[in-house]
């Protein structure tokens, strides 16, 4: 048996997704920017895509602009800001996705922008009072902060982090690539001004995501070359991309209450089978309350086995993603982790999970756990 547990790093492709593309690959293969039949067909399917995920988030189709995933979505909210809106101050946090950390260090590193951390609780939940105080002695500021965490699924009180950025006139990016198509958006009534997608972590096809940008905020391109998504984006589109997103958008929001139902039941589920059969299992970020219902960050005990987990893992046939706290500068290991101070001896697993994973996939990957655990502790 093989089991796939890092649904937080891809999902597989939903069937009905791929069916949804294939016309676009073997029959309507025009350029959707010439003027032709050919091209206006396929044109018509982007423009039915973009109306489809407007839609589903209560916006415009003109704030939805299609890019090849989550780090271009949010390296364009983030370097138009600092480069268009005259914003020379932003607040992050510590623990952000490296496609968001790393930009706004290059900016920082270029002398662009001055640079601030709000402070984080040791689960990783942002001290909104800090934050509060961040923007007071600032000049006008961009905020960026992810939705949830990829690795220990923390989830911001987004809507209140938009209410303070609006009480202090501040631009706000949240990355929403791990909550997008979990969880209802309605972006009208977020006073947010970019959010990031990207479809491979819904079932949709890799290389595609959007960039959501607020009707108030205007930016200029941030790849040059062609007039396609209104100027914004040069390059001739992800046909099959733009149409798969859309599909497993609509599937994933015709099923959220079900799907959601299902993977809190196995999340809970392995959490409680763990605690019972691994003595001195713990776990990163908050379990339950306010945490992506998708992931589970599980810190085992110290072990001689503890260098070895994943790998171990992975020759039980159980694929899930680790990520150490660093103990040392020289290693390479989470930067969320070792952020949050997490002891770099425990051993950390990310285990994530889709609406295709089974109670009898999380039974294996315990019972795996169990024997490595029951050998070597
Ligand atoms: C929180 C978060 N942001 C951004 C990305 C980047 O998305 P992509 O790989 O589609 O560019 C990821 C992907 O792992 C992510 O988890």
């Amino acid at each position: 048996m093989k089991v796939y547990l890092d649904n937080a790093a891809t999902t597989p492709l939903d069937p009905a997704v791929l069916d949804a593309m294939l016309p676009m690959m073997k029959k309507h293969f025009g350029n959707p920017s010439s003027i032709h039949a050919y091209g206006r067909e396929v044109r018509s399917a982007i423009e039915n895509a973009r109306k489809t995920v407007a839609r589903l988030l209560h916006v415009s189709p003109s704030e939805i602009f299609f890019t090849s995933g989550g780090t271009e979505a949010n390296n364009t909210a983030i370097q138009c800001t600092v480069r268009d809106l005259g914003i020379r101050h932003a607040i992050s946090s510590k623990i952000e996705h490296h496609n968001v950390l790393h930009t706004l260090e290059e900016l920082e590193k270029e002398g662009k922008i001055k640079l601030s951390f709000v402070n984080l609780d040791s689960k990783g939940t942002v001290d909104l009072n800090h934050l509060e105080e961040l923007l007071k002695d600032n000049a006008r500021t961009l905020v960026s902060l992810m939705h949830a965490n990829n690795e220990i699924g923390n989830l911001l009180p987004i809507r209140k982090v938009g209410e303070i950025c609006m009480k202090y006139d501040a631009i706000f990016h949240s990355d929403t690539v791990q909550t997008m198509c979990h969880y209802p958006f309605d972006l009208q009534d977020l006073n947010v001004h970019f959010v990031s997608c990207a479809a491979h972590k819904f079932h949709g096809p890799k290389g595609i995501g959007f960039l959501y940008i607020n009707s108030k905020i205007k930016i200029q391109p941030f790849i040059f070359g062609g007039a396609q998504e209104r100027n914004m984006r040069g390059g001739t589109e992800n046909v099959y991309g733009i149409v798969g997103l859309a599909k497993a958008m609509e599937i994933a929001y015709e099923q959220l209450d079900e799907h959601t139902a299902h993977i809190v039941g196995l999340k809970k589920y392995m959490a409680e089978q763990l605690q019972e059969h691994i003595h001195g299992v713990e776990f990163n970020g908050s379990l339950f309350d306010n945490c992506l219902y998708t992931v589970l960050n599980v810190s085992f005990p110290p072990s001689d086995i503890s260098e070895m987990l994943l790998f171990n893992l992975d020759i039980s046939g159980v694929a899930a993603s680790g990520g150490s706290a660093c103990s040392s500068g020289s290693e390479v290991g989470s930067h969320v982790l070792t952020a949050l101070k997490v002891n770099p001896e425990r051993p950390s697993v990310r285990f994530s999970f889709s609406k295709y994973t089974t109670k009898d996939e999380i039974d294996f990957a315990v019972a795996k756990l169990r024997e490595l655990f029951a050998v070597k502790v």
